[in-house]
């Protein structure tokens, strides 16, 4: 048994998204989360870059005696998690892994669409992730960079994103796919307008719950499941709690505890 916490992280809000489905599965730990809400977004930014800020935030965590590292987000996820692990010896979860096995498993003619940012669907993490498990799967994929700012000025319905969202999803739709993962972790606040575009049935796989799953059952095969409540949900960023609080209010329905502001750099 092992009571330290678990540490999150993402570029900024969206990652609380796993958090939710973190706190449903395994309402007795502690959690950490880090919002790098200084240099958000990730998703436009270098490699060196994204790598750089994912080292600091994970050494960051590390030092608060986390037991486990969850990258929530997919940019990093996508970039910067073989570094990671190769710089640390903590588990380190990202979140491609499990959401394209649950993919793979909902999908039923074995064509997948993937929405990302720009960093992420350039990177090919998603399509390499698909291949090892099955190289007979037909992808299509499509940077959604405009989906990140909607949704931090909270803009998740209505006329704008819905005009936003027919012009990306276009040549998704005129495709076979019935399945299309959501690889950001902002995008699942768009699900509504995501599916108006697609239709119903097109299904939206996001990253939350199937990694939840995953690091439940890590810490269940590793012994790190707490014995005690821990519970609680301790939020840190780079800049402007008080936007975050507000952010985290609105969208998860969940209490957190006060945000505080940290230094990374
Ligand atoms: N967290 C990022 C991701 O999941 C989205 C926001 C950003 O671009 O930093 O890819």
């Amino acid at each position: 048994m092992d009571n330290r916490p678990i540490g999150v992280f993402d570029s900024g809000i969206g990652g609380l998204t796993v958090v939710n489905a973190l706190a449903k599965v395994l309402p007795d730990e502690a959690i950490f989360y880090v919002g790098d809400t200084a240099r958000v977004p990730y998703g436009n930014k270098s490699e060196k870059s994204i790598q750089q800020f994912s080292y600091e935030i994970t050494n960051w965590l590390i030092q608060q005696d986390c037991e486990i590292i969850v990258v929530a987000c997919n940019t990093v996820s996508s970039i910067a998690l073989q570094e990671l692990k190769n710089q640390f010896s903590l588990p380190i979860i990202g979140v491609i892994d499990p959401v394209v096995n649950h993919a793979i498993i909902s999908s039923r003619n074995s064509n997948i669409g993937i929405l990302g940012t720009q960093a992420t669907i350039k990177s090919d993490a998603y399509q390499k992730c698909i291949m090892s498990i099955n190289s007979k799967i037909n992808i299509v994929s499509q940077a959604c960079p405009l989906f990140v700012p909607l949704v931090e000025e909270g803009w998740v319905s209505g006329k704008v994103p819905l005009s936003i969202a027919s012009v990306y999803l276009e040549k998704i739709k005129n495709t076979n796919v019935d399945t299309v993962i959501l690889g950001c972790t902002h995008y699942p606040f768009l699900k509504n307008v995501i599916n108006k575009v697609l239709g119903n049935k097109i299904q939206l796989v996001d990253s939350g719950e199937s990694t939840a799953k995953i690091v439940a059952a890590l810490l269940h095969h590793k012994k790190l499941l707490t014995d005690k409540h821990q519970g609680g949900i301790r939020c840190f960023v780079t800049d402007d709690p008080k936007s975050f609080d507000a952010f985290a209010i609105k969208f998860l329905n969940r209490k957190i505890l006060k945000t505080n502001i940290i230094d990374l750099f």
